[in-house]
């Protein structure tokens, strides 16, 4: 999977290259990641790529031509990525979205600033409008961040060992309780199960407290 990202800062990406799954993701290369600098395509000598907006109102509006010229630009290395703008306007991330994304070949990242993008980028130049939840932050770059994560642990081998078939929403319930050493801390105990070495009875423990977990805080699920 190759990931390219638009943004005015492309450092904040430095965090999941240099440490994590994705980091390991791209020391294997499963993904690729690659940063790309919008203003290296604004066309004047103050490398803005923002202006105000028609019709008034406070903030800035991220202009179409430097975008469009930058997608351009990948879309020579990467004929056919799928262009994904984060917006909170967009179709909200859950685990199928990551997955139905982790089969994909190449994506490309738009990330916004200030009070978003000129609506004809959205138009013309856009797949698909990506939101991680009802919420506004003031940026694409974390949003990204959590779908290039999102996405690539559903990568076949990226997590090696670490198996995530239990992971929350995989098998549309919440994971089971976790415990690791010790045995006994402060008056708490591990379940006794979990010590017995009966594989088939843990399995059965895990499901059914997946199942207490979801009901107790996901409901919602339950009733899918
Ligand atoms: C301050 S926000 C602009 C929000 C815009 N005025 C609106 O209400 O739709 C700046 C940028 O942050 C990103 N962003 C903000 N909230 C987001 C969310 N929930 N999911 C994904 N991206 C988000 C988008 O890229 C957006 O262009």
């Amino acid at each position: 999977m190759r990931f390219d990202v638009i943004t005015l800062f492309p450092d904040m990406f430095d965090a999941i290259k240099s440490e994590g799954v994705v980091a390991r993701a791209i020391s294997k290369s499963k993904i690729s990641l690659k940063t790309w600098q919008l203003r290296d395509f604004s066309n004047n000598k103050y490398r803005n790529v923002d202006d105000r907006p028609y019709g008034g109102g406070a903030g800035m509006v991220m202009m179409v031509k430097p975008i469009r010229e930058c997608i351009n630009a990948v879309k020579q290395k990467t004929s056919d990525t799928k262009v994904i703008y984060l917006s909170p306007q967009g179709k909200k991330l859950n685990h199928k979205l990551a997955n139905d994304l982790s089969k994909l070949e190449s994506i490309t990242l738009l990330c916004g600033r200030y009070e978003g993008i000129d609506e004809r980028v959205i138009e013309r130049d856009i797949d698909m409008e990506v939101s991680i939840g009802d919420y506004v932050i003031s940026g694409g770059e974390l949003a990204a961040m959590v779908l290039i994560d999102a996405i690539s642990r559903q990568i076949p081998g990226v997590l090696g060992n670490h198996n995530s078939i239990n992971d929350s929403f995989l098998r549309g319930i919440l994971d089971y309780p976790q415990y690791t050493r010790p045995e006994e801390i402060d008056g708490q105990i591990v379940p006794e199960i979990l010590l017995s070495g009966h594989q088939a009875n843990i399995d059965k423990w895990r499901q059914e407290k997946s199942i207490e977990n979801t009901t107790k805080k996901r409901k919602d699920l339950i009733k899918k």
